[in-house]
């Protein structure tokens, strides 16, 4: 088994993370300094969102020098540090990846937007206007607007998937894709254990850029991005050529990680694992954030994706991360402790989300304030993703710990009484119902890479076993509010308590009907001498 398949991933915002030098953006120094709260919590990966060199028009996600860190951040020298930190207490180290598009100031697109005759015209996407003018096609970007910006100087439009700052590269070109694998391994020869890559799924566009077909579910309100149904602007058969080629320059290291952020069902998600298992080790699941939080439909989308997966494909889940709100403010909180215990119960990699194990909250932004270049560009419709990017709420104290500055984004107003020092101090908080969770993952292999077998679900209880090496865990979890339906346990179904999320219950010997207390969540060491339904 490799380390990424046992393992617990945490996603490290850098920006709001720990600030050590007092300009009120996190650093790379900060993330050293705060590692031990890392392994105490007991996760054994970080990966990180963009520490590259960018204007920082979209944080980071615009990069002017793929292998120079942003001075924001730190030095080389610290990122060197970092890796030999992070190693030396046992802890993975992935970086976030971003091919599909650079900044608009990377001297590539300078050389590119020179003019139509440049050596690197083609590195990225230039269109002549459609025949009677206008943009070529009618792709929209993600953050508003037309997905074309004309360049009056050579009268040809350029492609930009997100910002009109962030012009996409051309994956066509292999001189694009040999200097993108040269960056990666820059970083993989300075340890890095793996990538997280930024958009896998955007890498290809349709070779004869045709118009995108109307999406017959769009509903007034929502972004206009959605008003089309991207089908050949992202998700095309080639891009599975160019993933194989990353994840070949991934293997030619040893028991590194390619990992694709992907949106779409997972029907279609599969597909990145590759043929042969050629590509994403694990394409992110982010099916948890999208779908309904109710037993039901969790219980059929966990069985859906297990029969889907190829065999042996490594399932993955996540449940929250800097693109979406947070989870404390999407569930409340009591049901924050409930999703705790099913991503640390479920098959497959856990990704958790600084912040999240503390019950961070979306904090509210004033409009002055407002950062994010989505929100700024559609404003009102609650697009924005600062409130989930707010800084670490590691004390009471003024700047919570975080900063001796005013932080780049204000803290949540609660930070004085939630925060990490607090919640280490409260036996009951999530902070410890998460370090209990890891621990038992890490004790009980039956967690960890154990077969799952679904028991029952309703709208409001969902249960399940998880079984390896002759150990059974039973776990079952109420999503409501209300004392659960009862569950006839099967004979073989009887146990111990091991953890409850919501009372001390441990020992407590479980059989026949099982109902759950509002908001709990249990996981039950079954009687192994008791044969399996
Ligand atoms: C996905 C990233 O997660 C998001 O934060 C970013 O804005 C877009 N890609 C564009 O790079």
């Amino acid at each position: 088994m490799h380390w990424w398949q046992t393992g617990i991933l945490y996603q490290v915002y850098p920006r709001s993370f720990q600030d050590s030098n007092g300009d009120g953006v996190g650093d790379l120094r900060g993330i050293i300094a705060r590692l031990p709260y890392l392994v105490e919590l007991g996760v054994d990966a970080i990966w990180l969102s963009p520490v590259f060199t960018s204007p920082m028009t979209d944080f980071g996600y615009d990069i002017t020098d793929y292998t120079g860190i942003d001075p924001l951040f730190g030095t080389l020298a610290d990122f060197d540090a970092l890796v030999a930190r992070a190693h030396a207490l046992g802890l993975k180290l992935l970086l976030d990846f971003v091919p599909n598009h650079t900044s608009d100031q990377h001297p590539w697109f300078a050389e590119s937007s020179a003019s139509r005759e440049s050596d690197k015209r083609d590195w990225y996407i230039w269109r002549d206007p459609a025949p009677g003018g206008g943009p070529p096609n009618n792709w929209l970007s993600e953050f508003g607007g037309s997905a074309w910006a004309y360049d009056p100087a050579s009268d040809q439009y350029y492609y930009h998937a997100f910002l009109a700052s962030q012009p996409d590269l051309n994956w066509r070109n292999p001189l694009v894709r040999a200097a993108m694998h040269e960056i990666m391994r820059f970083w993989l020869n300075r340890g890095v254990d793996g990538f997280r890559v930024d958009v896998i799924w955007h890498l290809i566009k349709d070779e004869a850029f045709r118009d995108n077909p109307p999406n017959p579910d769009y509903r007034a309100g929502e972004p206009p991005y959605r008003s089309l149904l991207p089908v050949y602007s992202a998700d095309r058969p080639e891009v599975h050529e160019v993933i194989r080629g990353l994840r070949a320059v991934v293997d030619e290291y040893a028991d590194r990680v390619l990992i694709g952020e992907i949106y779409l069902p997972v029907e279609k998600l599969i597909a990145y694992y590759g043929a042969d298992l050629s590509e994403a080790h694990l394409p992110f699941n982010f099916s948890l954030i999208e779908t309904p939080w109710r037993a039901d439909m969790i219980g059929c989308l966990i069985d859906r994706y297990e029969k889907l997966l190829p065999p042996g494909a490594w399932p993955n889940w996540v449940l929250g991360n800097h693109d979406r709100p947070r989870l404390a403010s999407r569930l409340g909180l009591e049901q924050a402790r409930v999703a705790a215990m099913l991503l640390l119960t479920l098959p497959g990699t856990p990704i958790l989300y600084y912040g999240d194990e503390i019950g961070m909250s979306q904090v509210s932004i004033p409009p002055g304030q407002v950062r994010d270049p989505w929100e700024k560009n559609l404003p009102g419709l609650g697009l924005g993703r600062d409130g989930c990017r707010t800084p670490m709420q590691w004390d009471g104290s003024a700047g919570a710990g975080f900063s001796i500055a005013e932080p780049w984004l204000p803290l949540a107003a609660d930070s004085a009484i939630s925060n990490v020092e607090s919640a280490r101090a409260d036996p009951a908080s999530l902070l410890n119902l998460y370090r209990r969770l890891i621990g038992l993952r890490r004790a009980r292999p039956a967690l960890s890479r154990g077969a799952y077998r679904p028991l029952a679900h309703t709208q409001s209880l969902l249960a399940f076993e998880r079984a390896a090496d002759g150990e059974r865990l039973g776990v079952a979890l109420n999503f409501s509010a209300e004392a659960s339906d009862s569950l006839i346990l099967p004979e073989a179904c009887a146990g111990a308590v091991l953890l409850s999320t919501t009372h001390e219950r441990s020992g407590e010997v479980i059989a026949g009907p099982l109902t759950l207390r509002p908001h709990e969540g249990l996981i039950i060491l079954l009687d192994s001498k008791a044969p399996a339904p």
